[in-house]
């Protein structure tokens, strides 16, 4: 397996392998590699010629008083799982300082991602968004793929990074992996590991309460009072449970909507703390009927 660490020497490789003809997919990751991410680069191996999966933990995508130093960094197990998935991979692993060659400080040029920050994760985590877009372009840059790879827990994420390669003008096909989830249902995050034995058990109410709202569109329930009280009362079920916020938003706008129309593609989601634990799940759905056409 080929481990890259600089910036120069990843775009190279990229080129080399663009001059050859050859499909490059990106699967963009902060490491500590579980089974969620195997899907991705999976999907990644599946779908093109060379697969390049970056292993950086982005100091600007937290906050001040977020896990980045506690982050899990496991870069040697990483590379061994990765090596079992397919020798041929190449690994992006650059430092910080190569991402950020003027450092991270607050004036440094970033992605302004707009309003689709405005709520869900983004009005909890100031910043949060505009550090994974700006590290995903870098990335991007850096990589050059002609397709990358997200996992639809981040669904947010996932929204807004399309959004990023649309306006930006960027050539690149974006792909949204399903979730993968442990046989209870909770979805596999990194942070899974920060969980006591108890607050693990426990946290099969974060699945359960999307996947409640997401069976209640498909029977037709339309108002998001509604949905969210459904996710609340299944969340509550568990005294640890800490609910920030259980929303339902257009899958596009990512702005609430009061009232679900026909037809529409929304988005229910969740986060969730267990102690100082935060989880997230999300899914996609679309009420029932057909949508008005736009005249
Ligand atoms: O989803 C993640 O792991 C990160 O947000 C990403 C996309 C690798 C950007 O740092």
């Amino acid at each position: 397996m080929k481990i890259i660490t600089s910036v120069r020497k990843m775009q190279a490789w990229a080129d080399r392998r663009r001059s050859e003809g050859r499909c490059i997919a990106l699967v963009p990751t902060m490491g500590a590699l579980h089974a969620g991410h195997d899907a991705l680069v999976r999907a990644a191996l599946a779908s093109a010629d060379d697969v390049v999966v970056s292993i950086f933990v982005n100091p600007t995508q937290f906050g001040p008083r977020e896990d980045f130093n506690a982050y899990p960094r496991h870069f040697d197990e990483d590379v061994e799982i990765l090596g079992k998935l397919s020798s041929g991979l190449a690994v992006f692993a650059p430092g910080v300082e190569e991402m950020y060659p003027g450092g991270v400080q607050a004036d440094r040029i970033s992605v302004d991602v707009g309003y689709l920050s405005r709520y869900l994760c983004g009005a909890f985590r100031q910043g949060h968004f505009e550090g994974v877009a700006t590290a995903v372009l870098k990335l991007f840059h850096a990589c050059r793929p002609h397709v990358a790879l997200f996992g639809l827990k981040d669904a947010q994420q996932f929204v807004i990074l399309s959004r990023l390669v649309r306006d930006m003008l960027l050539d690149i096909g974006m792909v949204g992996v399903p979730t993968v989830r442990a046989a209870d249902g909770l979805a596999f995050s990194s942070r899974n590991a920060y969980l006591s034995p108890g607050q693990r058990k426990a946290a099969v109410v974060v699945s359960q309460a999307v996947h409640g709202a997401e069976e209640a569109i498909g029977k037709g329930e339309q108002r998001r009072a509604a949905l969210v009280e459904i996710m609340y009362s299944i969340l509550r079920r568990e005294d640890d449970a800490r609910v920030q916020y259980a929303d339902v938003v257009d899958a596009d706008t990512l702005q609430p909507i009061e009232e679900i129309s026909p037809g529409q593609h929304v988005l229910a989601a969740v986060a969730v703390y267990f102690g100082s634990t935060r989880l997230i799940d999300s899914v996609f759905a679309q009420a029932p009927g057909a949508a008005c056409r736009k005249i």
